[in-house]
C-alpha cells in the first residue's frame, strides 16, 4: 500500500526506529494498554487526526493507536517540534523506507507557518473522503486545539459563505489560516461542514488548548465532545511540572550550554508548567524569582521559598527570563530592552505570543544574527555613546523551547499523558452510539473519572518499583471509600 506523506527525510526512519524501540521501555502505560485491548480492537473503524509534537514519545502513542485498531493521520502542533527521524520511523511503519506501511506523518521540523497549516490541513483530508464521507475523519487528537479550531473556523465561514479578509486578521499567523480556509473552501463549499459531522469527539493535551475547548463550549458553539486530558491528574500534575523540570534545563542546555548555577532565573507564571520550571532552575543553583497574577500562586510560590516580583522591578536582574502563563503578552519588547547583556529569554507555555517578537523586531537599528537554529541573538542599536555591544539572546523565535531547542519531556512521563490520550479515544470512540437520553457525552468538555486517572497512575508503578499500600476493609470503611477506589473526592486537589 503506498500512502501521501510528507516528513523531511525518510531515510531517517531507522534511527527513529531504535529511539522507539528504546521509549517502549519507558512508557509502560502504553504498552500495558496495547496488551489489555489489543485483542479486543476497541479503536476498529476510528480514523484519528492527529495534531501533537511529531516526537519519539508521539510514536509509541500512533501506534499505540494503530495497534487498538484506529486508522491515523498526523502532524506536529508545532513548526519547531517534530523530530525527524521519529516521523519517518512512522510512515516506515513494518514496510520498508522504499515501500513504507506506517501512518501518513505530515511534520518536519522547520516548518514555515504556510507549511504548518498546510500539514494541519492534510491530517483532516482523507483520501476518497470529498466524495465518501465514510471515509473522512471522524476523531481528532489535538494539542493546543489548532486542529479543532480548522474545523471549527471552517463551519462558521462556510455557513457565513466567507471568509474574513487577511487584513482583518490580527496576526501574521491567523492571516496565513485564513488564506489556508479561503483556499479550501474556494475548492470545496462544504468540506468543513462535512468533516464537523462525521467527528464523534476531540481529546485535548494541553491547558491552552482545554481553555480553547471551554470557550467554545460556554457559547454552545462546540460541534462535538471533547475529553479535557490535561486536567486528569496523572497528566498535569506530571507531564506539566516534572517534565518541565526536566525538558527546560534540556532545552537551556543543548541552546546555551550557559551555567545556570548562581545566575538569577526569572520564571513567569507559577502554575504546574511554572512550579516545574521553577524547581528545574533552582535545582540548577540558580536563584529564581517568580512573577504571577494569582495570589493564590503567588503565595505559593512564596511559601516555596522564591521572591516573588514583578517583571519590571527585576528586568535589570535576570540573566535567564521564562515565560510559562499560557498568556499573551507577558514580556514585551519594552521588557527585552531593559534587560541585561545577553540575557537569555525563552517561551515554554504552548504558544509563541507570551513574548512579543513582533515589538522587538520593530525596535529601530535592532539586528537578528543566527546563532544557530532555533537560537538568535538580537543586537540593540548603538546608544548615544557608541557602545552597541548590548544584545539578548531569544531561543525558539518564542516558540516552546523546550521543544524547538531540544526534544521535549522524556518517555516515562508522556507515557502517563498519553495513557490518558488513549483511554480518552477509546472512551469517546466506544460510547459515540449511546443511544440519545443514555448519552455519557454529548457537546461538552469531560476529564476523565478519577477511577482512570488513578489506573493510569498504577500502570506506572511497578517500573518504579513502587510499593502500593492496600487499604484494609475496616479502614476503606472508615474513609467512606471503595478498595478499589477512586480514593479521593473530585474536589481533591493534589
Ligand atoms: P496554569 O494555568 O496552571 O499556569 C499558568 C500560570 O500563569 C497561572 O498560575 C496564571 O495565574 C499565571 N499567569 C497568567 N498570566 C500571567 C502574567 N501576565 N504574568 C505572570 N503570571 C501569569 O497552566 P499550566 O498548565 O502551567 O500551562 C501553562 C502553559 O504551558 C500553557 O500554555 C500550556 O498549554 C503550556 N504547556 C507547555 C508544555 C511544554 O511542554 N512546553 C507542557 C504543558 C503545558
Amino acid at each position: 500500500m503506498t500512502f501521501d506523506y510528507k516528513v523531511a527525510d525518510i531515510s531517517l526512519a531507522e534511527a527513529g526506529r531504535h529511539q522507539i524501540r528504546l521509549a517502549e521501555h519507558e512508557m509502560p502505560g502504553l504498552m500495558s494498554l496495547r496488551r489489555e485491548f489489543g485483542p479486543a480492537q476497541p479503536l476498529q473503524g476510528a480514523r484519528i487526526a492527529g495534531s501533537l509534537h511529531m516526537t519519539v514519545q508521539t510514536a509509541v502513542l500512533i501506534e499505540t493507536l494503530t495497534a487498538l485498531g484506529a486508522e491515523v493521520r498526523w502532524a506536529s502542533c508545532n513548526i519547531f517540534s517534530t523530530q525527524d527521524e521519529a516521523a519517518a520511523a512512522v510512515v516506515v511503519g513494518k514496510g520498508t523506507v522504499e515501500d513504507p506501511q506506517g501512518v501518513p506523518v505530515f511534520a518536519w521540523k522547520g516548518e514555515t507557518l504556510e507549511e504548518y497549516w498546510w500539514t494541519a490541513e492534510q491530517i483532516l483530508t482523507w483520501p476518497g473522503a470529498e466524495t465518501n464521507p465514510e471515509l473522512g475523519p471522524n476523531m481528532i487528537l489535538d494539542d493546543g486545539g489548532d486542529a479543532t479550531m480548522l474545523v471549527h473556523k471552517g463551519v462558521e465561514f462556510e455557513a457565513a459563505g466567507a471568509v474574513p479578509a487577511t487584513d482583518e486578521a490580527d496576526s501574521e499567523e491567523y492571516a496565513i489560516f485564513l488564506e489556508v480556509l479561503r483556499k479550501s473552501i474556494g475548492q470545496d463549499q462544504q468540506k468543513w461542514t462535512r468533516t464537523a459531522r462525521s467527528i464523534k469527539g476531540v481529546s485535548e493535551e494541553t491547558t491552552t488548548g482545554v481553555h480553547r475547548l471551554y470557550q467554545l463550549a460556554e457559547q454552545g458553539k462546540l460541534l462535538f465532545p471533547a475529553i479535557n486530558v490535561n486536567d486528569s491528574v496523572t497528566k498535569s500534575k506530571f507531564d506539566n511540572k516534572y517534565g518541565i523540570r526536566h525538558s527546560l534545563p534540556d532545552g537551556l542546555n543543548r541552546a546555551t550550554d550557559v551555567l545556570m548555577g548562581g545566575k538569577v532565573a526569572v520564571v513567569c507564571g507559577y502554575g504546574d508548567v511554572g512550579k516545574g520550571a521553577a524547581e528545574a532552575l533552582r535545582g540548577q543553583g540558580s536563584r529564581v524569582i517568580v512573577t504571577e497574577i494569582d495570589p493564590i500562586c503567588a503565595l505559593q510560590a512564596a511559601m516555596d521559598g522564591y521572591q516573588v516580583a514583578k517583571l519590571e522591578s527585576v528586568l535589570a536582574q535576570g540573566d535567564i527570563f521564562i515565560t510559562t502563563t499560557g498568556n499573551k503578552d507577558v514580556i514585551m519588547a519594552e521588557h527585552m530592552a531593559g534587560m541585561k547583556n545577553k540575557a537569555i529569554v525563552g517561551n515554554i507555555g504552548h504558544f509563541d505570543n507570551e513574548i512579543d517578537m513582533a515589538g522587538l523586531a520593530r525596535i529601530p537599528g535592532i539586528r537578528k544574527v543566527e546563532i544557530k537554529p532555533q537560537v538568535h541573538e538580537w543586537v540593540f542599536d548603538a546608544d548615544a555613546e557608541g557602545d552597541s555591544a548590548r544584545s539578548i539572546i531569544v531561543l525558539s523565535e518564542g516558540r516552546l523551547l523546550n521543544l524547538g531547542n531540544a526534544t521535549g519531556h522524556p518517555s516515562f512521563v508522556m507515557s502517563n499523558s498519553f495513557a490518558n490520550q488513549t483511554i480518552a479515544q477509546i472512551e469517546l470512540w466506544t460510547k459515540k452510539d449511546q443511544p440519545e437520553g443514555d448519552r455519557e457525552y454529548s457537546n461538552q468538555v469531560y476529564v476523565l473519572p478519577k477511577i482512570l486517572d488513578e489506573k493510569v497512575a498504577r500502570l506506572h508503578l511497578d517500573a518504579l518499583g513502587v510499593e502500593l499500600t492496600e487499604l484494609s476493609k475496616e479502614q476503606a470503611d472508615y474513609l467512606d471509600i471503595d478498595v478499589a477506589g477512586p480514593y479521593k473526592p473530585e474536589h481533591y486537589r493534589y
